[in-house]
This record gives C-alpha cells, sequence and structure tokens, in this order.
C-alpha cells in the first residue's frame, strides 16, 4: 500500500467511509499474520453476520446472549434466540448475568481491538457456549491466543476487501458445512475501483461510486450466510496483513500524539502494544458529539457512529451505561488506506 497516501490527489483528500482499491507497494502473504489467517482451519462467508448466524442455526443454541453495546446486523443474525448482557467499550469486561445458564450461548466483542486476550474457560465452566467476535482486530493476540468455542471476524471491516468474513473453532468444535464461494458478494469491488480513481483525480463522479457501494452493501445485507467471493478470496492472498495492522497501529498513535483537545477522550487499548481498531472518541455530551461530527463532515472527514442502540426495545432502561457510550462516541477509521500525516490532518480537522 502506497505510503504517506501518494496516489491521492490533494482537491480530493478525504477521510473515512467505504475503502478504496488501495495500491500495494509489498507483496502479501509471507509475514506471520497472512500466514497465520491463511492456516486456520476457517470457514469462509461473505459477511460476518453471515458467519453468525450459520454457526447459530448448526449449533441450535435457545439462548445467545450478546453485549448490550452492539451493531444491529448481529442482534439480527441471533434473532429471537437473543438475550443482553451489560458490557461496553468503556468497560475492562462484561457482567455476565445470572440467569445466562449452562445450555446457551454468549458472544463477546473485542471492542475496537482494545482489549486483552481473555480466557473463556470461567464461562464454559458454567456450561455456556462461547464465541468471540474478533473483527476489530481479527490477527490480533486474543484472536491467535483464543481459547473460545468459537471465533468470527469480519474480514472486510479492516482489509481492502469487497465482502468476507471467517469462522474457526480454536478448541476443535464442530463447524457448519461449507458454503458456495459467491461472487455476487463482491459487489462493492467496483465502488472501490472508482474511489481509488477518484481520490486519483480522475474525472469519475462520486455520486456513481457511492451509490455503488451503497447498492453493494444491501446486497451483501441479502445475500446473508453465502460464502466469501472468489475475488475477495484471491484478493486476501495479496494483502501484507502484518504491515497493515502495524500501519493501524502507527496510525492510532500518530492520531493520539496530534489530538489537542481537552474535552474529548480518546480510547486507549488495555496495553500499548495491542492494535486499536480505530480513534475512537468519547465526547462528554451528544450535542458535543454532534457539533464535532458536522464539523468533520465539512472538513471531509467521515467519521462512523457505532453503534446506535435506539431501536432494540427498552435497551436504553435495562443498559443506560451501554447507550449512554453509544450517544457520545465517533470512530475515526486509522487503517492503512492512510498514512501519519492523514492521521495529524484528522486531529487538526476535529
Ligand atoms: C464487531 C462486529 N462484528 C460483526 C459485524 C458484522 O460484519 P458484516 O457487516 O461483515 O456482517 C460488524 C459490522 O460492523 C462488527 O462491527
Amino acid at each position: 500500500m502506497n505510503r504517506e497516501s501518494d496516489g491521492v490527489d490533494d482537491a480530493r483528500w478525504e477521510h473515512g467511509s467505504d475503502f478504496h482499491w488501495p495500491g500495494l507497494d509489498i507483496a502479501g502473504t509471507d509475514d506471520d499474520a497472512s500466514r497465520w489467517l491463511a492456516g486456520l482451519e476457517a470457514i469462509r462467508y461473505a459477511a460476518g453476520r453471515g458467519a453468525l448466524r450459520a454457526l447459530l442455526d448448526h449449533g441450535g443454541w435457545p439462548r445467545v446472549w450478546l453485549p448490550s453495546y452492539v451493531c444491529a446486523e448481529l442482534v439480527a443474525a441471533v434473532g429471537d434466540r437473543v438475550r443482553f448482557y451489560a458490557d461496553d467499550p468503556s468497560q475492562a469486561q462484561g457482567r455476565i448475568p445470572a440467569d445466562a445458564q449452562s445450555g446457551h450461548a454468549i458472544v463477546r466483542i473485542n471492542y475496537f481491538g482494545l482489549r486483552r486476550p481473555n480466557s473463556a474457560a470461567t464461562l464454559r465452566e458454567r456450561g455456556l457456549t462461547v464465541i468471540d467476535d474478533h473483527t476489530h482486530d481479527p490477527c490480533g493476540p486474543w484472536a491467535r491466543d483464543s481459547d473460545a468455542d468459537y471465533c468470527l471476524a469480519s474480514l472486510r471491516k479492516s482489509l481492502p476487501l469487497p465482502d468476507g468474513a471467517v469462522l474457526w473453532s480454536p478448541v476443535g468444535g464442530r463447524l457448519p458445512s461449507k458454503p458456495e464461494a459467491c461472487e455476487a458478494a463482491a459487489a462493492k469491488l467496483p465502488a472501490m475501483l472508482l474511489k481509488s480513481l477518484y481520490l486519483a483525480g480522475h474525472p469519475v463522479s462520486k455520486p456513481r461510486f457511492r451509490a455503488l457501494a451503497i447498492a453493494a452493501e444491501d446486497r451483501l445485507a441479502e445475500l446473508a450466510g453465502v460464502g466469501m467471493s472468489a475475488v475477495s478470496a484471491e484478493l486476501l492472498e495479496c494483502l501484507p496483513i502484518a504491515q497493515l495492522r502495524a500501519r493501524r497501529r502507527e496510525n492510532f498513535q500518530a492520531f493520539a500524539s496530534h489530538l489537542a483537545a481537552e474535552e474529548v477522550g480518546l480510547l486507549q487499548p488495555a496495553d500499548p502494544s495491542l492494535t486499536p481498531f480505530a480513534c475512537v472518541l468519547l465526547f462528554p455530551s451528544a450535542v458535543a458529539r454532534e457539533l464535532a461530527r458536522r464539523r468533520l463532515i465539512a472538513a471531509r472527514i467521515y467519521p462512523a457512529v457505532l453503534w446506535p442502540l435506539d431501536e432494540l426495545p427498552d435497551h436504553r432502561a435495562m443498559f443506560p451505561e451501554a447507550c449512554e457510550v453509544a450517544d457520545r462516541v465517533l470512530a475515526l477509521h486509522c487503517d492503512a488506506r492512510y498514512s501519519a500525516a492523514d492521521m495529524q490532518r484528522v486531529a487538526a480537522g476535529y
């Protein structure tokens, strides 16, 4: 991937939103993260929600506990079996309720890649099946050292892939049968290529690639549990995953060292060797968050609001802490699309 964002025309500079296809200046596959991922006995799906849905249909658990701070895609994948327990990224770990019983499954999320490895042994002793979600740092230490019954990770959230997710069992648990590779799942690739050309200054219509990206995201949601596309599988082979991951950590540090605003907090990893998924800002109030969001958008910096929880019935009454965090966070991407210079510009734009 090009350093210092070369290939990006300054007049077209922007930050965030969907991935563009990056130039690759380092050959992939021969680094420890790529080798680890390639060697994993995993089932490959087009999307993380499809991986979870397939696992739950296969395992047949009558109740599935999700953390209270969670994305809508996972809630929909669990469906009527869902129960919630209190957890959010401002906590070191979740509070497992007494009525999470033997025979149920529980999903834990390594929020934004900020958490240290956490053994599943105590939960398993209670008879729970533990499913860890490593979407935010798929090749991080917790994913690689996990002793959970199952792990899943949506790869397309941290890597420039049009689709892709993996499901594996660190303890040799039975996995669902392998789905067929589905080329329609890669519908985002044309939008990624056009965005790349747009950023380089070519005469490409931004509304057109945005519309293609949105339609592709809708298509992926409809496809649900299909297999990862062959094109994403090929692209994955080309990605120098360890370098991309190292770049994410450097970018987080560049942002952290240039963030001058005092009224806003930056969620920190549990230890400095971890690799955050994004620079997640915690504002003093929802109003302050909204003002900052508008200011950033005016500077062509597109942050993500992760995750709105208001559509979940009774959630605010039952989980006020998670809802309060959800009201106040804004996530700024720090993946390998960007350079340290970009991250300084984002910190200044804030
Ligand atoms: C932690 C986490 N898990 C799973 C998903 C779902 O991934 P996908 O969109 O590939 O279904 C997301 C998506 O935002 C996520 O953030």
